[in-house]
């Protein structure tokens, strides 16, 4: 009876804490993750008077800080040089505008540079050594990105040759060794992405979609990228339409996984579009996925995607997922958890 009892008091925690309902109420804040402090910091904003483009920068600004699951912020995930280095974007699904940065070095709040970006140029995406020193221009703090864990990564990665290694049809093998590497004279087919150990375990990111009371969508992505990137690297989470994709009255979209496949088919621009057409945001998220399915059958990903009602959705795909949890805020009491199995 008391263990028939401990899993009736589960099941019911189980189906408050994992709800099944997908329509909210707005505003609404909707996170790629579990991140809850992050959703709860963006909806604060809403509470305390301030807009959607606030919501995502506060939100991914606060897993920055946090270094969630450390593959946001500073301190994890270092290049092959044993740097950290930062992608990130914000989109206005008002006014159309963007702004992105890609490879940011030595400024720890990559969000807020993005915003900067937007509202302070009339260019959508910055990139390495001169967005930092168009960062500084605009008042950030430099400050060196790494730390004991990306140190110790930097090392572990070193003393394993070098292994998972993002090269290809180079010598010495990659496979096997370390750099400096040459261009082999034949190119041969490897497409096998397993063995690069990409999956949220190893690199990920903050992807955020925020609708106010009127209907503005804004959306939003940080990271650090993927660990143990060639340097100079930058993935799908500052490339508009690939990390994420905000349009008023259609609704917001923002992506986590294997950014290198995963920007050559813009799943977050897709979602946005589809919802417009009067798609759901379950099926919206799960069409802007099934090409990168067709082409990369062992990809590792998921889109969440919110319309401009505040129904919500999401869909995943990948050995490394499994289950896909999300994190939605649109009442001041409680963030709420959303599961669904990937296909
Ligand atoms: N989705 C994060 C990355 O691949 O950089």
């Amino acid at each position: 009876m008391a263990a028939f009892m401990r899993k009736l008091v589960l099941i019911l925690y189980l189906s408050v804490f994992f709800c099944a309902k997908t329509i909210s109420t707005l505003p609404i804040v909707v996170n790629t993750w579990p991140f809850t402090n992050a959703t709860e910091a963006g909806y604060n904003q809403f509470l305390n008077g301030g807009s959607a483009v606030d919501a995502v920068e506060k939100g991914c600004s606060r897993c920055e800080v946090l270094r969630c699951d450390g593959s946001v912020g500073e301190g994890s995930d270092p290049d092959e040089n044993g740097e950290v280095t930062l992608d990130a974007m914000i989109m206005d699904g008002e006014t159309m505008d963007v702004g992105s940065v890609g490879c940011l070095r030595n400024i720890s709040s990559a969000i807020s540079v993005a915003r900067m970006i937007m509202e302070r140029t009339d260019h959508t995406l910055l990139a390495g050594e001169l967005a930092t020193k168009f960062a500084v221009e605009m008042g950030f703090k430099e400050s060196d990105l790494s730390s004991n864990k990306s140190d110790m990564m930097y090392k572990q990665w070193k003393e394993n040759n070098c292994q998972p290694n993002f090269r290809v049809n180079v010598s010495p093998d990659p496979k096997k060794s370390c750099g400096p590497y040459n261009p082999n004279a034949v190119l041969s087919k490897i497409q096998n992405r397993e063995d690069k150990q990409v999956s949220y375990l190893n690199h990920d990111t903050i992807g955020m979609v925020a609708v106010d009371k009127n209907g503005h969508v804004v959306s939003g992505t940080t990271t650090n990228g993927l660990n143990h990137k060639v340097p100079g690297r930058v993935g799908d989470s500052p490339v508009v339409g690939a990390g994420s994709y905000a349009q008023n009255g259609m609704g917001g979209a923002a992506a986590t996984g294997d950014g290198d496949i995963m920007m050559r088919f813009l799943p977050s621009y897709t979602a946005v579009q589809l919802m417009g057409s009067g798609t759901s945001p379950s099926n919206a998220a799960l069409f802007s996925i099934k090409p990168i399915i067709k082409y990369f059958p062992d990809f590792n990903g998921a889109v969440i995607a919110v319309n401009n009602k505040g129904e919500h959705g999401a869909a995943c795909h990948g050995s490394g997922i499994g289950t896909f949890h999300y994190s939605v805020m649109d009442n001041p009491d409680k963030v709420n958890l959303f599961s669904v199995k990937c296909v």
